[in-house]
């Protein structure tokens, strides 16, 4: 945290619950937080969500202190992380954890708190702002929202039925003022309600209802987690990113191209392969998920990459592509230059490229042009590359 000094007067503050073990979900696989959910950990997207807001002052996350590392992980995938407190260890239950975090905040001492499940990735600024509002009235306020089912008290094998109209269902975030939920906490701390209105009402501070959105489920079972992929498929739209690459001519006999080597009277001058056709491919892959240059990964000063095949630094491209979420769908690529002849190791390149983006052939194209000899790719100084790469959100599993 780096934007306020500890003077600073925080208002309001979020805290977010991330100390679960999810086992309702299953044990295969990490705990529900930090499972993937459109190529970044679930947690990500209602930390993002709170990390943007300009009203919230605040972030801290509950962890399980076995899942550190996982956290630590997480962060990574965040664009910004200004505002993000340390976190802070949570306990066997929520109302363990949300205690915790509301302890860790007593010398801030925040006007509110909200208090989010790390498992609710669909929260919005417009749900954030709502119980920021409704907060100005209220001491204590909740989402919630109407049962579409029917409601059967169950007992032993046996439903018996229970009028459904006066029962809502209760989300988060929930919004309090921070000095009574704490003292609740403190005074109920032998209990174990399921969240902290259940917890402020039985300390006498009614809650308000605020309307909440079916949306913003919370991840419980393995259905909750395919639902909210779908979700974010849905929402997500292709992208395509451009690439622009020109290396000179040097002396020697082969050039590499789009992962080809093609005898030729000279090469072509890098710190790497000098793979001109694969630099602009890769650059077009990291554009289309805004993830910089090539430069960038793989700078020329560093001699890791000296003669280095570029093939590695396009699949690096690829993989952080996959990272958030996508897979290459189309590539097209222009080589320009007067000489050598193309056209004889087309295929060769397309199946090169398609190997090493791992799709089919069918959707790698090449083509090659001259500039009819004017400028310096016209006098044979070189060879300039130009790609496209189209990507898909990936497929629901
Ligand atoms: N939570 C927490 N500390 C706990 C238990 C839960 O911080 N000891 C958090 C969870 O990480 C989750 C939120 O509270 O974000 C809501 O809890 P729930 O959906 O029950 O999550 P889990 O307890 O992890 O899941 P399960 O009950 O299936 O084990
Ligand atoms: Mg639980």
């Amino acid at each position: 945290m780096t934007t306020k000094d500890s003077s600073t007067k925080f208002a309001r503050i979020a805290l977010i619950l991330a100390a679960g073990y999810g086992e309702r979900i299953g044990k295969n696989g990490l705990p529900k937080q930090y499972r993937r959910l459109g190529g970044r950990p679930l947690l990500c997207h209602s930390l993002q969500c709170f990390l943007t807001h300009e009203r919230i002052d605040a972030i801290r996350v509950v962890l399980n202190p076995s899942q550190r590392p996982l956290y630590e992980e997480a962060l990574e995938h965040l664009q910004s992380q200004e505002n993000l407190l340390d976190p802070v260890e949570g306990g066997a239950t929520r109302q363990q954890s949300a205690r915790a975090g509301l302890e860790s905040l007593e010398s801030l001492a925040p006007d509110v708190v909200l208090i989010h499940d790390a498992a609710r990735p669909f929260v919005t600024h417009e749900d954030i702002d709502a119980c920021l509002e409704a907060l100005a009235h209220s001491k204590a306020v909740t989402p919630s929202i109407p049962l579409a089912d029917s409601l059967k008290q169950y007992d032993d094998g046996v439903l018996r039925h229970t009028p459904r109209d006066s029962y809502r269902l209760a989300l988060t975030p929930q919004g309090f003022n921070f000095a009574d939920l704490l003292q609740a906490h403190r005074d109920l701390a032998d209990s174990s309600f399921s969240d902290d209105a259940a917890l402020i009402e039985c300390a006498g501070i009614p809650v308000t209802s605020i309307e909440g959105r079916r949306d913003n489920f919370k991840i419980t079972f393995v259905e909750d987690h395919l639902r909210a992929e779908i979700m974010l498929n849905s929402q997500a739209h292709p992208r395509t990113g451009f690439g622009y690459d020109v290396h000179r001519f040097t002396s020697g006999a082969c050039i590499r191209l789009c992962g080809v080597d093609i005898p030729f009277e000279k090469s072509l001058a890098g710190h790497s392969d000098a793979d001109v056709g694969l630099h602009a491919l890769t650059d077009a892959v990291l554009g289309a998920v805004s993830a910089g240059d090539i430069g960038m990964h793989f700078p020329p000063s560093d001699p890791r990459w000296q003669n280095s095949d570029s093939g590695i630094f396009l699949k690096h491209a690829v993989h952080l592509a996959d990272q958030e979420g996508f897979c290459i769908h189309h590539v097209d690529i222009t080589l320009i230059c007067e000489a050598p002849s193309l056209a004889p190791h087309r295929d060769a390149m397309r199946e090169a490229v398609a190997g090493i983006l791992n799709i089919d052939v069918s959707a790698v194209s090449i083509k090659a042009t001259t500039t009819e000899g004017l400028g310096f790719l016209g006098r044979g100084e070189g060879i300039a590359a130009q790609a496209v790469a189209n990507l898909s959100p990936k497929a629901v599993p």
